[in-house]
């Protein structure tokens, strides 16, 4: 698939079938995502895959509330991107530059996971609202790293919707703002 076809068909997936993700194709998603760029290569992340029935349920249920990500419970896999320490070049930089490299870092890194997954006909969806204390406490992840995003992951039979995006004369600009 060419890659502006594939940026069209990936989209934020809210139903998912009740079919299980293969290991090869979860590692393929993984092996994308850890080629992705980052802030003087600092790599500020680590994905923990969540497959086993059990647990995942109960990690949808962290990020179901308030009539948000009910769909969550469907997905096969949630796989959680814990915000790991920068390197020392980054860290410096984010604070003289005032930029929060990391956050940068790890949505190029998820989109790259995102991409992946379309391009092996799987869905995802990006998922930023969740109760993050108690998904630290489930994956027993240290009380000193942040888990900015989860991603959910599946096969789905969704038709491809329109984008609904700014015109392009809004997004952007030439020689001046
Ligand atoms: C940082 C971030 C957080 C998001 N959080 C959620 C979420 O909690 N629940 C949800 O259903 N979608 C979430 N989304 C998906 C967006 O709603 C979606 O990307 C946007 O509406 C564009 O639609 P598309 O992904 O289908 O092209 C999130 C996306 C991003 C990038």
């Amino acid at each position: 698939m060419k890659f502006s076809e594939l940026v069209k068909i990936r989209q934020s997936e809210r139903k998912y079938l009740d079919k299980p993700v293969e290991k090869e194709k979860i590692g393929q998603c993984l092996e994308t995502a850890r080629l992705s760029p980052s802030a003087n290569n600092s790599q500020p992340w680590k994905f923990v895959v969540v497959d086993d029935p059990e647990l995942k349920e109960q990690l949808a249920g962290f990020a179901d509330s308030m009539g948000m990500n009910r769909f969550t419970h469907q997905a096969p896999v949630i796989v959680a991107i814990v915000l790991e320490k920068m390197g020392i070049a980054s860290t410096v930089g984010s604070v003289i530059k005032d930029k929060e490299y990391s956050l940068l870092d790890v949505g190029i890194a998820a989109n790259q996971f995102c991409l992946q997954a379309a391009d092996l006909g799987l869905g995802t969806c990006i998922i930023g609202w969740f109760d993050e204390k108690k998904v630290k406490e489930l994956l027993q992840i240290p009380r000193n790293r942040r888990v900015p995003l989860l991603i959910t992951l599946g096969y789905t039979d969704s038709p491809a919707r329109k984008k609904i995006r700014k015109p392009l004369e809004v997004f952007s600009s030439r020689n001046r703002y």
